[in-house]
């Protein structure tokens, strides 16, 4: 007689669950690993967007959770606590190109929240049943029953919070304390074998970003596409690195800069920054 841990790790192929994977990083993301036969959930606030994906990729389970309310992040993560999963990525976010001081109060809300607040709710969900479920394999893989891939909590940061600076946006300094964040659960996740990654990328041509720069972001510097994101994303997780920082152009100036002493950096940026464009 088997448990329902052992039936549900055999009956099943891996899972994804990919939170503000509607569109954009998230949802390529969710799609390699439909590709890969990955069981695929998405999470997303938009129903447009969730109609979308069922109709054209009717095998990925779709859930609609506005993760500015806490009632409806709630009630996402006890409808998902008895799902099974080997991966819990957070892609959801939002930006706008206004400086901090240019944020209204709903803005700044919205900001902090998506951005910081629910990352945070997401990835202590995500390690309580990552443990509860590796405590439970432990015992399967242990009988020689099933080997699975490395559970691991992955998080989209920015480039822009790998930048250590006064003046930063309300964006940065929240993805800024994420990939912090995501170092201390990477640390405090290494008794359980459970992985994790951070990703912090420059920019991505994604919908979002170009709706942002009137429908064409090709001038953002050093921008990749959507499919080489994806590579790089997948490349970290493979690798386990903790903090993965592409493209590797955007990852020696920000080096550089981060050597920098910190009046001139913040004079560089403000300059920068300001900038009228
Ligand atoms: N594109 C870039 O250049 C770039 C660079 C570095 C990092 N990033 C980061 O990458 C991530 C994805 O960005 P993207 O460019 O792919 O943008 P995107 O297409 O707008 O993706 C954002 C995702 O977050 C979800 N989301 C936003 N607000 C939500 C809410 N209130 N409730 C639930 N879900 C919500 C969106 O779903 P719904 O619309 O369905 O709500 C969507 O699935 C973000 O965290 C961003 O900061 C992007």
């Amino acid at each position: 007689m088997t448990t329902h841990a052992e039936d549900t790790a055999k009956n099943h192929a891996p899972h994804i669950i990919v939170i503000g994977g509607t569109s954009g990083i998230g949802l390529a993301l969710a799609l390699r690993h439909l590709q890969l036969g990955w069981q695929v959930s998405v999470v997303g606030s938009s129903e447009e967007k969730i109609a979308h994906i069922k109709q054209q990729h009717p095998s990925v389970v779709t859930y609609a959770c506005d993760l500015t309310d806490n009632m409806q992040i709630q009630n996402l993560l006890d409808t998902l606590s008895d799902t099974h999963f080997q991966r819990l990525v957070y892609s959801a976010g939002s930006y706008t190109n206004e400086r901090v001081y240019h944020l209204n109060q709903a803005d700044s809300d919205k900001m902090l929240m998506i951005n910081l607040q629910a990352f945070e709710q997401v990835f202590r969900w995500g390690s309580h049943q990552l443990k509860r479920q590796s405590q439970s394999l432990d015992v399967i893989q242990s009988s020689g029953v099933i080997k699975q891939d490395r559970p691991s909590l992955i998080c989209i940061a920015s480039i822009a919070g790998t930048l250590d600076y006064p003046y930063a946006s309300l964006y940065a300094k929240s993805k800024r304390a994420m990939i912090a964040t995501a170092g201390a659960y990477r640390a405090a996740l290494i008794p359980y074998n459970i992985q994790v990654n951070c990703i912090a990328s420059g920019y991505i041509d994604t919908q979002a970003l170009r709706d942002l720069n009137n429908g064409d972001a090709s001038h953002k510097p050093f921008i990749i596409s959507t499919p080489s994101a994806v590579k790089h994303i997948m490349q970290a997780i493979h690798d386990d690195v903790e903090l993965a920082v592409f493209p590797s152009s955007m990852r020696y100036i920000t080096n550089i800069l981060n050597h920098l002493p910190q009046p001139i950096l913040s004079w560089i940026l403000r300059s920068r920054l300001d900038k009228k464009h």
